[in-house]
């Protein structure tokens, strides 16, 4: 399987969620911390970022959905499973794969932030430069990239390329042979 051109390699995302780990690490230390990944993209951040954060953390997940079988935000955001717990009290960090227009975190923001948490942060593996259309606070960012369409960790296209162990640029070609699999 390939997804073309690879923008980010297996090793660079290790050495920046390292690096990202320890920083949490020690910002949370000796508080009560709790990673809510937004699932599905950011199953795989979660999991490789988690085992370089050194607390006993705990974990939790919500689904929403922000796309149909397209390239482009719809900017509709809907929650598909919500957190299984309070937290109130707690300190919320949110993992998120890629953050783009902005809209679904900003809408997951707002409906976190009236459950009244301790604190409430989010950590991107990857920030598209200059599309949001929200504004959005990261406190902690991986890779800030171009507007181009990303696949792989995470990262799907209509589904597809999750499970690349890196970054890719989808090919033009790719994308439009998937999208009519799918029409
Ligand atoms: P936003 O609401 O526009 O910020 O988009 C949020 C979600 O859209 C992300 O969590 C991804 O699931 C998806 N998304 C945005 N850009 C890309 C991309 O380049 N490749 C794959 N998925 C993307
Ligand atoms: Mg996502």
């Amino acid at each position: 399987m390939d997804a073309g051109r690879v923008l980010i390699s297996a090793e660079e995302i290790d050495q920046k969620l390292e690096t990202m780990g320890a920083q949490i690490t020690e910002d949370y230390e000796g508080k009560d911390l709790l990673m809510v990944g937004v699932l599905k993209g950011a199953f795989i951040v979660m999991a490789d970022l988690a085992r370089h954060v050194h607390l006993p953390v705990e974990f939790d997940f919500m689904a929403v959905s922000s796309y149909g079988a397209a390239t482009k935000t719809s900017g509709v955001v809907r929650i598909i499973k919500d957190l299984d717990q309070e937290i109130a009290g707690k300190h919320v960090l949110i993992v998120e794969d890629i953050i783009d227009s902005g809209l679904t975190l900003n809408y997951l923001l707002k409906s976190l932030r009236v459950r009244r948490p301790a604190s409430l942060e989010v950590a991107a593996l990857l920030l598209k430069e200059g599309v949001q259309r929200v504004e959005i606070e990261t406190k902690y960012v991986g890779f800030p990239i171009g507007p181009e369409f990303v696949v792989g960790y995470g990262l799907d296209f209509v589904g597809k390329y999750r499970n690349l162990p890196y970054i890719g640029v989808l090919e033009e070609h790719e994308a439009a042979r998937i999208a009519s699999e799918w029409s």
